[in-house]
């Protein structure tokens, strides 16, 4: 090639590429509108963003992975915690730690009830933008008092499912993985890693001792029918501690009793019996 034909390649290959990045470009800002849903962006959600603005959570927490990594990322936090669990920290994050075994803290803020309902409005809305397919695994937060005890997500996209064969305790150990919200984003199984629920290491043998202590409120006869009621409808019996609940309402996601089927509850119910 000579000089002059070499400028014209580099000339030509870089306004193609210029040409490719642009029409991506407008093509992505196309798709905006779809993809954030942008018609769920009220006023509420608009004033919670100001205040994320306001009291710099972004110094230390990330939303789609922009931001700083000293605490976690929040993206999708409204699909693992509910509304009155997300209330009740921002109200007052040091109800949820122990300060002796827990040393990253969250500050307390003194927000308004109006600034927790509009931030949680900014941050639901945000959960329900679609990543395509980001974050891959999902991001859990410990919310409690031992970090790092999650163990594992979802299955990873592509990833083939193991049979379980008919095994409905190996269905049940998946499902505590995977039902929506997953049990592990709030349980372990390690003894004493309480994170935003009890752990479930001995869940069976606590069960037994809560029926016999007679400060039991629910209508369950057995432990497994404990583990059950505690599925279905979380705030029959509440473990007690400000962290679980508020004013009588277990922090529990309510809705397992209809997204999940019976059978799968069958089937986490026989999971968690094994957890003697
Ligand atoms: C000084 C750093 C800091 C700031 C500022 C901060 N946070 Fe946090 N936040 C943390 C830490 C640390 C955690 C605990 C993470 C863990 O449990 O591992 C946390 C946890 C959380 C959680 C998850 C709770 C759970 O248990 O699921 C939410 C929600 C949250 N923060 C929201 C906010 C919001 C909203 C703001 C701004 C109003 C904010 N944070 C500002 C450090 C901070
Ligand atoms: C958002 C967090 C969260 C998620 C998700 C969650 N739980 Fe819970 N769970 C709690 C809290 C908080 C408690 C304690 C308060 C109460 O008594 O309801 C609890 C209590 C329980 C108990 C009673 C434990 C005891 O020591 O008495 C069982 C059993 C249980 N959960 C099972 C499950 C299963 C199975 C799933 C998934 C299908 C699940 N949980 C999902 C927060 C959660």
């Amino acid at each position: 090639m000579t000089n002059r034909q070499s400028r014209i390649f580099a000339v030509a290959a870089t306004a193609i590429s210029a040409l490719v990045f642009l029409i991506l470009t407008v093509d992505s800002h196309r798709q905006f509108p779809e993809l954030t849903h942008s018609q769920n962006i009220t006023p509420e959600v608009t004033h919670g963003k100001d205040v994320w603005h306001k009291y710099n959570c972004i110094n230390c927490h990330t939303l789609f992975g922009e931001g700083a990594y000293y605490a976690p990322d929040l993206t999708k936090i409204t699909q693992h915690r509910g509304e009155a669990y997300l209330t009740a920290y921002m109200k007052n994050p040091s109800n949820f730690y122990d300060e002796q075994k827990h040393r990253r803290l969250m500050p307390t803020q003194d927000l308004s009830d109006k600034e927790i309902h509009d931030l949680i409005q900014f941050l639901d809305w945000v959960a329900n933008v679609d990543n395509q397919g980001w974050p891959p695994r999902p991001i859990l937060v410990t919310g409690g008092m031992v970090a790092g005890s999650a163990e594992g997500g979802a299955d990873p996209p592509g990833a083939k499912p193991v049979d379980e064969g008919d095994d409905p305790m190996a269905k049940g150990e998946r499902l505590f993985r995977t039902a929506s919200p997953a049990c592990n984003s709030c349980h372990s199984t390690s003894p004493g890693a309480d994170m935003a629920g009890p752990t479930m290491a001995g869940v069976v043998g606590r069960a037994q001792e809560i029926l016999d202590s007679g400060d039991y409120q629910g209508n369950a006869a057995d432990a497994e029918g404990y583990i059950r009621e505690s599925i279905v409808t979380p705030s029959a019996h509440l473990v007690p501690g400000a962290m679980y609940s508020a004013e009588g309402t277990s922090f529990m996601p309510s809705g397992y009793g209809d997204s999940l089927a019976e059978e799968e509850v069958d089937q986490l119910v026989a999971y968690l019996m094994t957890l003697k």
